[in-house]
């Protein structure tokens, strides 16, 4: 079932979203080499919850931390841990806030100290795939009009998407109908409306969509040890358009 959400609702879940946002703006000062993707969890559930909000991944569906972390060739739910990074790493970290019921989403990825062109043009077609997609997160457009401009894209830049892993409905639970894929055929699948709440989280690869599991039940790699970005927001479609609940500004933007 699709749950649309009043105005009050979504004002109540882009303030949530505002305070996800704030914790990305402060782990782009945060992360540099030497630091590990541990120090990052701590930060991130200390900044969370010292703001009054929870951080709602942990012990969502037996997940035990703040944060997903997800390091170069892991396309998600990387476990946080003591592993020191250095430069030339790409992390994404993945978040879910809870702040008076609003549940916001939001994955940013990062990459430690000293870029590469491989990475750079990965990050930055993965951050363009994911505006793309929102463009297209209007009422009366369809599910597969989303899904299918990130794909069409991301293919031309001759790049993979994940398929394993979409975006979802959100509200004051994590996933929701509906579901949200990053392929499909435009003009196709359900039709937007004013008031759904949605995720649009681009997992796009440098090689092959597919993907393997690590033994730990949570963890997908890339099958071809390629290199994984993410990108993700949490919006509301509205009359006006798509409203970007965990916007950070200009600066966040392509
Ligand atoms: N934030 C993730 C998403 O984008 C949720 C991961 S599930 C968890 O859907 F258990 F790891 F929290
Ligand atoms: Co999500």
């Amino acid at each position: 079932m699709i749950t649309l959400k009043s105005k009050r609702e979504i004002e109540t879940m882009a303030e949530s979203g505002a305070l996800l946002a704030s914790v990305h703006k402060e782990l782009r000062k945060f992360i540099k080499p030497g630091i590990t993707s541990w120090d990052i969890e701590v930060f991130v559930r200390d900044y969370i919850e010292s703001h009054g909000a929870i951080a709602a991944q942990i012990g969502y569906e037996g997940y035990k931390y703040a944060t997903c972390c997800s390091i170069n060739d892991e396309i998600c739910h990387g476990f946080p841990r003591k592993k020191v990074l250095k430069d030339g790493d790409l992390i994404k970290v993945d978040m879910c806030v809870n702040l008076n019921g609003a549940i916001s989403d939001s994955c940013w990825a990062y990459v430690v100290g000293k870029s590469t062109d491989e990475i750079d043009r990965l990050m930055a077609v993965t951050k363009k795939a994911l505006y793309l997609g929102i463009e297209q997160a209007q009422v009366g457009n369809r599910i597969g009009d989303i899904g299918h401009a990130i794909q069409s894209y991301a293919e031309q830049e001759g790049y993979g998407v994940v398929r394993d892993f979409i975006g979802h409905g959100i509200g004051p639970t994590i996933h929701e109908s509906p579901a949200v894929p990053h392929y499909g055929v435009a003009g196709k699948g359900l039709r937007l409306k004013e008031g759904m709440v949605i995720t649009i989280e681009p997992m796009i690869n440098t090689g092959t969509w597919k993907m393997k599991m690590d033994p730990n039940g949570w963890t997908s790699y890339t099958l071809d040890g390629g290199l994984s970005c993410q990108y993700e927001h949490s919006i509301a479609i509205t009359n006006e358009g798509p409203l970007l609940l965990t916007s950070q500004g200009e600066e966040g933007t392509y």
